[in-house]
């Protein structure tokens, strides 16, 4: 699996971000935290989505319209944040 570009990521997260919360924790319990989830996990996950395998309201409209690189820089920039809320780990 090719790794993804965190920066990327992070542009393409805008709109995320109103959901899942700036820093990849959601302030509405009923939005999953994404910050330091894991990389495979959130592209599995993001391409159920996409092919309606997985099914949810909010979550499918979006996950339609990405490409697979769109879901390969998302999940590297939600995978590198720091699960307690601190945003972007520090990476060399
Ligand atoms: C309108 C609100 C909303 C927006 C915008 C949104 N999501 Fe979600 N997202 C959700 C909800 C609600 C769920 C939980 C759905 C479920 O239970 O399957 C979810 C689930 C997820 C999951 C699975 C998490 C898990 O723990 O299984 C991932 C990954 C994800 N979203 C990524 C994204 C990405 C990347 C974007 C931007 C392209 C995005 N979401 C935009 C509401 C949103």
């Amino acid at each position: 699996m090719a790794s993804g570009d965190i920066e990327q990521g992070q542009e393409k997260a805008a709109i995320c971000g109103q959901c899942h919360g700036k820093n990849g924790i959601s302030i509405v319990p009923i939005y999953p935290n994404l910050a330091g989830q894991k990389e495979q996990y959130l592209v599995l996950s993001l391409q159920a989505y996409r092919s309606g395998e997985r099914v949810n309201m909010a979550m499918t409209p979006h996950a339609r319209k990405l490409s697979d690189e769109d879901i390969a820089d998302l999940a590297a920039y939600y995978a590198a944040m720091d699960p307690a809320g601190g945003g972007l780990k520090q990476t060399d």
